[in-house]
């Protein structure tokens, strides 16, 4: 049961960017992740409570959601192992300025959503951090995902890529 989330696997390493109150990012790795409205599009972010980053969003009120592709594996790796509470990660990645929030989105992400706070959740053993989402952009997109493949998440050390991108053909007659 511990591991009914790996059922729905693989999703994409995003990578949630806060502002430290020095005015230094702060990276770290969240697979649990969703949409939850479109109009006014909100997403949700489940992030345990012992988390730097957990509390830089409280006292923020924003943050950045970030979508790497594999030619980042290892900075996904150390941004989800270390937390900013005891290690920098401010220099693990370039940032460029957000559009519409003071907090930075990260320079090669493929994509970028740029999130105002609208609440949290305490939930079991996690928090679920609700964003209105003020702006989000993409490269390699073309209403969905063309190339390259967003890093996706499998579970524990395990990483993939999309490979087939399959299209439903409607050949139902109208
Ligand atoms: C692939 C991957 C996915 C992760 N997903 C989550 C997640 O969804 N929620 C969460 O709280 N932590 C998740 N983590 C763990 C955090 O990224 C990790 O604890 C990080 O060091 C927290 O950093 P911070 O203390 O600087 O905020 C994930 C780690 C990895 C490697």
């Amino acid at each position: 049961m511990d591991l009914y989330h790996r059922l729905l696997s693989p999703r994409v390493a995003a990578l949630i960017v806060t502002l430290r109150e020095n005015g230094l990012p702060n990276a770290m790795v969240a697979a649990w992740h969703t949409p939850v409205s479109i109009k006014p599009p909100i997403l949700a972010v489940s992030i345990a409570p012992g988390r730097l980053t957990r509390r830089l969003i409280q006292s923020a009120g924003e943050f950045t959601v970030n979508v790497p592709d594999a030619s980042l594996i290892k900075e996904v790796r150390i941004a989800g192992s270390r937390s900013g509470a005891s290690y920098d990660k401010s220099r693990l990645f370039r940032y460029a300025s957000g559009l519409r929030v003071r907090t930075p989105v990260i320079k090669n992400a493929l994509g970028c959503i740029e999130c105002t706070l609208n609440r949290i959740l305490e939930m079991g053993d996690h928090s679920v951090v609700f964003g209105n989402v003020v702006a989000a952009y993409a490269k390699g997109f073309r209403d969905v995902w063309i190339s390259p493949s967003p890093l996706l998440h499998l579970g524990s050390d395990y990483y993939t890529t999309m490979g087939r991108r399959l299209e439903l053909k409607n050949d139902e007659p109208k």
